[in-house]
Order: structure tokens, then C-alpha cells, then sequence
């Protein structure tokens, strides 16, 4: 039997009936793992038109047969020039339709945990650019085709947006840079009905973020001092990428049409500390 995450036995939720994106169009960055692809697939399974984006290749596997035809892939590396323009206007040709209803901004990277004494300019330079420069740039790319009808964006931010002692000061700065983007955003264009809205997942949440640590650059010093405080998430902290996921669905629906400018923690209490 071939693979679908509408099976009983999968975490992700059964097929619905409800129509939550029917007739509703949605751009995914960082598509291929992780949170993107869990959010890919909860979307789909909503009826929602996906164009996904990510720099690796998407296991179509992992894409339940019957909701392929509503999906189209992009390959792209989006810190290119031009490259997230790029991705809407693919969106826009693929469905033939003038409008955007959901741009969920998920692709980031992680940084070596280097503290300000020893960051290299070349880690600064990629972090803030995969992290901040690219999901404003993804906004400036929609908004065009969210004036008329409104539109939900939610971008994947982090503890590391609200505390110095979760991640590098590059991680840190480019989700706390990335919180004002999403309250700048969503006043601006509140009037216009579009929302913009963060998500602050904790850390325990297994992804192929790990991955992306330049371990040459690693400052054991600077993790040393954050260890005490990711241990207070305690044992039974771990999050699912299909939780975040249910998060950023809620906030793309109409059921969060008064919700704009918030940034949510994910974290079974974490955010508190
Ligand atoms: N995993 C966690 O514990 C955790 C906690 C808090 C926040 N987050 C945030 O969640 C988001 C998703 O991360 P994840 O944990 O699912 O990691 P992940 O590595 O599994 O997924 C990230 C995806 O983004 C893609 N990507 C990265 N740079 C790209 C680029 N330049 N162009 C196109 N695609 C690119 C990657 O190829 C990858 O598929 C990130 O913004 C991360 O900062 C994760």
C-alpha cells in the first residue's frame, strides 16, 4: 500500500471534509522537512493549492497521491537574487489566479551557537539573510496579490526571537529581527486584511535543523552557558513538526480572522521562563 498520512496509524490528522482551504492558495518555503514539509502536508489534506519551495529535493513519497495534483514543487535556493519573486510568480502562473491567500515563511537555518566574541561574518551573513532577509523579502514578493482579498502570512520565528539564551546571537538576532517584521507588517496592512503573524516553537522539536550547524564554527562556551536553561523544558517537552504545523494552519484559517501582529509560543510553557 503506498505511503498517505491520512492513515489511522500516522500522527498526522484523518482526511477532512471541512473546506478550511478550498479554493485557497498557499506558498511553503522550506517545504522538504521538517516543519515545511508537515505543513505541507496538513494543508494539503485541508484542500488548500500548495506551491512549495525549498533548496533540497521533496520526497514525493511523502505527498498522499490524491492531493499531488494540487501541489507544485519548486527547487530553489531562496537567498538568490530575484529567486523569491521568482517562486510567486510561479504560483501565480501555476494556478492562474491574481491572488495569494497564505504565505507560510518556515525555511531557516541554525547557527553554531557562536556568541558576539566569535562569530564569523560569514555565518552573520547567511543566518540573517536564510532567516530574516529572505521571509521579509517572501512578503514584498506576495503582497501584491493580498491587497484585494486579504491574506494570512505566518512566519516561523523561535524562543530564540524572545530570549538571549536559546541559540548564537546570529539566531538570535535574526528571529527577534523577524518578530518586527511580522508587527510592522501586520499593522501596515491590517486595513487591507491582511495578517501577519509569528510562531515561536521550542527547541526539542526533531527536524533536519541540527544539520545546518557549521560544526567547525561551533562555541562549546556560548552552548555551554544555554544547556541549563534548555534542560528546564524538562523530559516530556519534545514537540511534533505536525503540532507546529496545526499552529500555523489555525492562524492561516478565518478562525484566526482577528488574530494579527501576535507571536505564539509552542513550547508546553517554555516562553514563561
Ligand atoms: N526544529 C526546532 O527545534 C525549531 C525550533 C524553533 C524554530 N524552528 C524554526 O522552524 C523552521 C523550520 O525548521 P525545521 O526545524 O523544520 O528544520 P529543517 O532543516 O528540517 O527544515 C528547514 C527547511 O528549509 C530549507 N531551507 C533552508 N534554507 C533554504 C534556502 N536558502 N532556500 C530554500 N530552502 C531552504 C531546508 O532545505 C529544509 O528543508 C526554521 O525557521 C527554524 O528556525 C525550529
Amino acid at each position: 500500500m503506498s505511503f498517505s498520512y491520512h492513515n489511522s496509524n500516522n500522527i498526522l490528522p484523518q482526511r477532512t471534509i471541512d473546506p478550511i482551504g478550498f479554493g485557497k492558495v498557499a506558498i511553503i518555503t522550506g517545504c522538504a522537512s521538517g516543519i515545511g514539509l508537515a505543513t505541507t502536508q496538513l494543508f494539503l489534506s485541508h484542500n488548500y493549492e500548495v506551491t512549495g519551495v525549498d533548496m533540497h529535493d521533496i520526497d514525493y513519497a511523502k505527498i498522499d497521491e490524491r492531493d499531488q495534483g494540487r501541489f507544485h514543487f519548486h527547487k530553489g535556493d531562496l537567498i538568490e537574487p530575484g529567486e523569491c519573486d521568482e517562486v510567486v510568480r510561479i504560483c501565480v502562473a501555476k494556478y492562474g489566479r491574481q491572488k495569494i491567500d497564505v504565505l507560510a515563511n518556515i525555511a531557516g537555518i541554525l547557527d553554531a551557537y557562536a556568541a558576539a566574541d566569535v562569530f564569523t561574518d560569514r555565518e552573520w551573513e547567511r543566518v540573517l539573510m536564510v532567516n530574516l532577509t529572505v521571509p521579509t523579502r517572501m512578503i514584498r514578493a506576495v503582497l501584491p496579490f493580498m491587497k484585494a482579498n486579504g491574506g494570512s502570512i505566518i512566519n516561523v520565528a523561535s524562543k530564540a526571537a524572545v530570549s538571549g539564551a536559546a541559540a548564537g546571537v546570529a539566531y538570535t538576532a535574526s528571529k527577534h529581527g523577524l518578530l518586527g517584521v511580522t508587527k510592522n507588517t501586520a499593522w501596515r496592512f491590517h486595513d487591507e486584511g491582511i495578517r501577519c503573524n509569528a510562531v515561536l516553537p521550542g527547541s526539542l522539536i526533531d527536524t533536519g535543523l541540527g544539520s545546518t550547524i557549521e560544526a567547525a564554527n561551533f562555541d562549546e562556551a556560548s552552548y555551554g552557558r544555554q544547556v541549563p536553561v534548555h534542560a528546564l523544558q524538562g523530559p516530556k517537552a519534545s514537540i511534533t513538526p505536525s503540532e507546529v504545523a496545526n499552529t500555523i494552519l489555525y492562524l492561516a484559517s478565518d478562525h484566526a480572522k482577528s488574530i494579527n501582529g501576535i507571536s505564539l509560543p509552542i513550547d508546553r510553557a517554555w516562553g514563561v521562563i
